[in-house]
Formats: structure tokens, sequence, C-alpha cells
């Protein structure tokens, strides 16, 4: 991990938020290559979901009605319970007690769990984890909102909307990607668990009694996806939650987890909301949810099968499941340790690099030439400074796949080296036929 966040670091993927003033736990900022890699995830995803003819595109607002939240149920049981420290003022979940240092500099090394043994700690108590502000100019109780936990509850609201508009029948769905915050009590392991953090959640509108297949439907496609987009496959699981430990809304549900440096972590959820949420706006709100079915001509409330992926935590696991670190043979007959990132072409920030090998002799004019050509079609980054092996170190551990190399012979006929960041083998290609070649080798 530490590896990784040191690589996020100096090559621009990831940040402290407010750095210079010491940080803002649980917040993070995605630099040039991290925001570029952070876009490709969800746009990867968006055209997974939305370039369906079952599903539609939606984008509802942070800020919603309070009541939204009280029907969901997040007011009353979106809590975590959460413990004080009587001698060191640390806080903690009581339910993460096991695995947490002591909060104290005073005890090093020490475990939570035996000063929770010593008695150290208070009672639990219950910590609601939404984000509360005021809506207008007075912070008064009426005018509290919150920022939201989640996209869905924005999409159960305009169920009826987004159906009546686009005219779809069940079953059909909703997607959304956008930004949710939670006031977690700790926050670890750099982006796994923020405070501010963006998500990729679809519901599934299904008729009673489809659920369940639907369900099995969506867990399959979601892991394919992540393998699809080259995570390793021995990498990913699903996990069940048992009966007991079962989310307030849901019926079923299946995380599938990444085995990430610090161990297994849910990066997305597949959950059988049954008809809980559109029930509980309809009560909550007055207004109807139902659905009216033109072939039986009945009406009901249909059922929501979920799939809800964090977009943070997933380029997480991307950039986790990417890093490599390996022996390669420099100019001189040595070896070095080349560390690069082996994202899949779609996830790659930056598509191709183009180098002159020299800043002379009319190698930087064709390579500008290069470069300009291919920029309207492709991400390209042009470099010109230091040994071309530098360059292509630092293009590996961006994760580019091909660098392209204006040398001599470039010069005489129009041809140039690329060479493949994965098995670093380098062929010859002619100048102009390079953005077929990319555009062979990356698909869209
Ligand atoms: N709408 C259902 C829902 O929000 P969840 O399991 O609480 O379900 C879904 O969250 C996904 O959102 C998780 O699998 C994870 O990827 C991401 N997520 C949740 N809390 C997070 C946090 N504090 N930081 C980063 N990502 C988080």
């Amino acid at each position: 991990m530490d590896k990784l966040v040191s690589l996020c670091k100096r090559r621009g993927f990831v940040f402290q938020s407010s750095e210079i003033y010491g940080g803002l736990n649980g917040c993070w900022d995605y630099g040039p290559l991290g925001v570029e890699l952070l876009r490709n995830i969800k746009e990867a995803w968006w055209r997974a979901m939305t370039y369906r003819e079952d599903i539609e595109g939606i984008e509802t607002s942070i800020l919603m009605h309070p009541r939204v939240w009280e029907a969901s149920g997040h007011v009353e049981n979106f809590t975590d319970p959460m413990v004080d420290c009587k001698e060191c003022k640390a806080r903690f979940r009581a339910d993460q007690i096991e695995d947490a240092p002591c909060g104290s500099p005073a005890y090093r090394g020490r475990k939570a769990s035996k000063c929770q043994a010593e008695g150290k700690f208070t009672e639990a108590r219950q910590f609601n984890l939404m984000f509360k502000t005021y809506v207008g100019p007075l912070e008064e109780s009426g005018a509290v909102v919150y920022l939201r936990p989640e996209t869905a509850q924005g999409i159960y609201v305009n169920f009826l909307n987004v159906q009546s508009s686009s005219r779809q029948k069940l079953p059909f769905g909703i997607a959304q990607v956008g930004k949710a915050f939670r006031n977690e009590i700790n926050t670890k392991n750099f982006l796994f668990r923020t405070r501010e953090f963006e998500q990729m959640e679809m519901q599934f509108f299904v008729k009673p009694g489809t659920d369940v297949e639907w369900f099995e439907y969506w867990k399959k496609e979601r892991f394919a996806w992540f393998c699809a987009l080259g995570m390793r496959q021995e990498k990913l699981r699903f996990s069940a939650h048992p009966a007991d430990k079962l989310a307030h809304y849901a019926k079923a549900a299946f995380d599938i987890e990444y085995e990430f440096p610090f161990g297994w972590g849910e990066i997305e959820g597949i959950h059988n909301r049954t008809d809980y949420d559109l029930s509980r706006h309809e009560q909550f709100s007055g207004k109807s949810m139902k659905y009216f079915d033109e072939e039986s001509k009945q009406r009901y409330t249909p059922f929501i099968v979920e799939t809800s992926a964090g977009a943070s935590r997933s380029l997480m696991a991307f950039l986790a499941d990417a890093y490599a670190e390996e022996d390669a043979p420099t100019a001189d007959g040595k070896t070095e340790l080349r560390v690069l990132l082996r994202l899949h072409r779609t996830l790659a920030p930056i598509k191709a690099a183009v180098f002159p090998l020299v800043n002379r002799d009319g190698m930087p004019e064709l390579a500008r030439k290069i470069e300009s050509a291919v920029r309207p079609h492709f991400r390209v980054f042009y470099d010109d400074s230091g040994a071309v092996g530098r360059r292509y170190r630092r293009q590996d551990e961006a994760g580019t796949p091909y660098c392209f190399t204006v040398d001599s012979e470039s010069l005489q006929d129009q041809t140039v080296t690329v060479r493949d960041r994965d098995t670093m083998r380098q062929e010859r290609i002619a100048v102009d036929a390079i953005i077929r070649y990319l555009r062979e080798k990356l698909p869209t």
C-alpha cells in the first residue's frame, strides 16, 4: 500500500486534500492522471449500463428534501456504534475495535482492544453518518438538509418521471454516477473508506416474483465488468451478507470484494431491496409510486435490484491490481527495477507518448508533428527531457500503453519505433500508420 500511495502522489494520481494545511481526514484530491483514470472508469461503467436499451441515465441533486431520508430509513438506521476512550479521547467504531491501534502516542504498538478490556471505553452510542447542513440563512431545525449518503434515493423519487418520459416498461433500470458523503467515524486505507466519495449506482425495477432471477443476473454481469477491464479474476470474489447483517432495506445482498494489499474489501454491493424504498416513499410523500402494467392490467409496486459500486474504491482496486514491479534490462546490459501500471487500455489515463530520441537533427519537429496528428483522437503526451530509458519508465508508471520514438531512421524513411508497455517489445511502423495502429489497439 505504501508503494502505491507514494506512486499516486509522485505521478499525480491522488493528493491529500488541503495538504498545505495538514490535510483533511477522509478527503482526497485527484491529480491530472487520477482524474483521467477516474473519468475513464466512470465512462466505462456508464457505457456498460446506459448504452443498453433497458437502462436510462439520470443525474439528481445532492441536496434533497429531508423527508427523503426519513422515508429511506437513513435518519433512523444509518448509524454506526461509537465508543470513546476516556483516557486518550480517541474515538472508535465499536464493531471495529479488534484491529484498531490505541489512540495514545504514549502506548505505541498497543491494541485498542486491550484498553477496552481495561474498561477505559465509554458505552457504545449510535452515531448517524449523514452530514447535516442548512438551506437558507438561518441555522434552525426546519432548515436542516443532508448531504446524500447514497445516490440511490434520487433515482427512487424520480422512478415514475423517468418511466413515463422514456416510456420504459418493466423490467428496466435507472443509472446514476455522483458524489456521496458519509461522516465515517474512522477513515482508513487511503481511498477505501473516505468521507466524500463517488458512487456508480443502478437501480433495476422488476415485477415482484422475478427479483431473485434478476438478482442473479446482475451479480454475474457486475463481476464480469471488472474482469473485462483487466482485473485479475483470482483477486475478486463474492461475499454474501449473512441474514442478521443485512441493511435495513435488503432481502439479499452480495458484495464483490477485491483482495487489496491490506486484505479483502468490498468494492460493489448487489442488493435485493424488494419494494421497501418505493413503498416507503409512497407512504411518506402520499404520492403513488405504483407502476401500471399494461400487459396484465395490474398496478403494483416494483421490486428493486440495486448494483452499487464505489468509483473511488474501484479506482483503488484497479490501481492495486495494475501495480507491478519487475527487473528490466538497461542499455549497458545490467538490470534495474521497473515499476509499471498494467492498466487496461480503456482505463489508461494517457494512451500514447511521443518522444524525439534527441533534441536535434529535425527529430523534435517530426515528433511534434506526430503528436499534433494524434492529439485530436487520443490523449497523448510529448516528452523530450532526459534519456529515453527514463522517459519510458515515467510512462510505465503512468500506465501509458504505447510510446512512439522518432530517431534518425525516422527522418530517412518516415517510420518510428513503437514500444509496448507490458512486453517492452519494440517494432517499427510508418508514421502515417500511427493513428490506425492506435485505433486497432485501443478499444473505444
Ligand atoms: N445504495 C447502496 C449503498 O450505498 P453501500 O454498500 O453502503 O451501499 C456501496 O455502498 C458502495 O459505495 C460500496 O461498495 C463502496 O464501493 C462505496 N462506498 C461506501 N462507503 C464508502 C466510503 N466511506 N468510502 C469510499 N467508498 C465507499
